[in-house]
């Protein structure tokens, strides 16, 4: 029988062959797929990857962020982020990309925001961008997969809380600059960031933070074929 991991990715590649157009209305025929994709991955857990939260496997590495690349499409990638105890990875964008993180071990604090856009009158600086802060929330290995889409929920932060952690990562499609799915950093303008709901907020594009480092780890995990 296929491993988890395998039908997940199975299941990926078939969500995201035919996805939505930007702007357009997600058909029945993506969404049934993509809430089949969603229950799969809540049940996926850090063993069927043959990851095992063990402390030193994250302290023990010299970065604070780590990608473990496990099999990548045209249609999709998919990857677990290791994050060390204390990590966050900076307020970043995903374009015109859907995508669902699931958290195996450990806790993480989720930031959600809409995918930004210009204001339109002219200021001095850098452009103001004006976006939506969606959900700010707790996540661990029993909570259900954050979803993103290409216009809704598109930004995110991710910090971990109680550590280290480790995430699954599905992007779709993958991102790619020469494409026009380059990863972009923002920072939220103003005091201190709001924590409800639905709430507008500014940003600005930055470069990615100095602290931000992200290496590399090999995936031990069940061989995924497509
Ligand atoms: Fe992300």
């Amino acid at each position: 029988m296929a491993s988890v991991v395998q039908r997940l990715a199975r299941q990926a590649r078939l969500t995201f062959t035919f996805p939505p157009r930007v702007g357009e209305e997600p058909g029945r025929f993506f969404l049934e797929n993509l809430a089949e994709l969603r229950r799969m991955m809540f049940e996926v857990q850090a063993a069927d990857l043959r990851l095992v939260p063990v402390p030193q496997r994250a302290e023990s590495c010299s970065v604070p962020v780590s990608y473990m690349h496990i099999c990548e499409t045209e249609q999709f990638s998919m990857g677990v982020f290791l994050l060390r105890p204390g990590a966050s990875i900076p307020l970043h964008d995903h374009p015109d990309m859907h995508g669902l993180l699931r958290v195996l071990y450990g806790t993480v604090r989720l930031s959600c925001l809409d995918r930004p856009v210009p204001v339109q009158y002219a200021v001095r600086g850098p452009p103001l961008l004006r976006s939506v802060l969606r959900s700010s929330a707790l996540y661990t290995e029993h909570s259900g997969p954050c979803v993103l889409h290409p216009d809704r929920d598109n930004l995110h932060r991710v910090e971990v809380v109680d550590g280290p952690s480790a995430f699954l990562d599905i992007l779709a499609p993958p991102y790619d600059p020469d494409q026009g799915r380059d990863c972009h950093y923002y920072r939220v303008l103003g005091g201190p960031e709001p924590a409800v709901s639905g709430t507008e907020v500014w940003v600005t594009e930055v470069p990615q933070p100095e602290e931000f480092r992200c290496g590399g780890e090999q995936y031990q995990g069940p061989p995924v074929r497509l």
